[in-house]
């Protein structure tokens, strides 16, 4: 059964010569406990379809089509939204910043407490709750965002290139965390990256947006044994199979130049 259909869904916003589409006749079905990657070129309107998820459009933005919402989408903080910037408050500690969430929807401070206690411990945050942002590293404040973006419990949790800027080693360890907290949580991923292997590394199903305005051109089931470690799935052939196929997709000069190498 469907958490969440998306049917033709257009968004345009105003521009110098009027509105212009950002996003066109796009459809997504997202079954409840699916991680769902999302790829596509800069500009293509992955933050925007995330955005007109969350009800975060700005003034100006239209919207066409239909979202379908099941009804467990429809209680508080069902929806966890990871943005792409960096929303950490710098004023705020780290403890203060995961607990923000709960403190906007009036929960006594010791249950907050708690609770951020909690999550921070079980994300490998403990000892630094009274940390300010500025004092992590890039890859501990991505991690504090997603703790908050977390704290609710929430059914679908979408995330907007989370780990872009990270560098490699760090960028393995958040992904081996996600797929955990996937495996663990039976939770519904929606993923957008740049990086086609880590769709491909973490996602069921990779969905690819064209350029501007961004429509669907591609869905792929992918199909790999995802009890192996991340590594070993990175080596393997069948992964290397699969991201080549999408990366043609993406790129079809790709194509003539493995021709003309090959
Ligand atoms: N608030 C806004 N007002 C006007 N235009 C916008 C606004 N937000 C985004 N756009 C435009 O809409 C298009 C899609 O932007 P969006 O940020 O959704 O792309 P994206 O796929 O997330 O790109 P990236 O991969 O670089 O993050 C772009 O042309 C962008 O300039
Ligand atoms: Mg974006």
């Amino acid at each position: 059964m469907c958490l969440l259909e998306v049917e033709r869904l257009g968004i345009s916003y105003p521009g110098q010569d009027g509105q212009f589409q950002a996003l066109a006749e796009v459809n997504l079905q997202m079954r409840a406990g699916e991680f769902v990657a999302i790829i596509g070129p800069s500009g293509c309107g992955k933050t925007t379809l995330l955005g007109a998820l969350a009800g975060l459009l700005p003034p100006g933005a239209r919207q066409s089509g239909i979202i379908h919402w099941d009804g467990r989408l429809r209680r508080r903080g069902a929806l966890g939204y990871l943005t792409q910037r960096d929303t950490l408050l710098p004023w705020r500690t780290v403890l203060a910043n995961v607990e923000l969430p709960l403190e906007l929807h009036g929960l006594p401070r010791q249950v907050r407490r708690r609770q951020a206690l909690e999550m921070l411990e079980r994300f490998g945050l403990a000892g630094f709750e009274r940390s300010y942002p500025h004092e992590l590293s890039g890859g501990m404040r991505q991690r504090v965002s997603l703790v908050r973006t977390l704290i609710y419990d929430p059914e679908l949790i979408a995330l907007d290139e989370p780990l872009g800027s990270l560098d490699a080693q760090t960028r393995l360890v958040l992904q081996e965390e996600l797929r955990r907290l996937w495996r663990e949580t039976h939770q519904t991923f929606l993923l957008v990256t740049h990086d086609l292997e880590e769709a491909v590394l973490l996602a069921e199903r990779v969905i690819v947006l064209s350029a501007r305005p961004g429509r669907v051109v591609a869905e792929h089931k992918i199909e790999l044994d995802r009890k192996r470690s991340l590594p070993e799935l990175r080596w393997s052939a069948e992964f290397s199979r699969i991201t080549r196929r999408l990366w043609q997709e993406l790129n079809p000069q790709t194509k003539s130049l493995e021709r003309s190498v090959g």
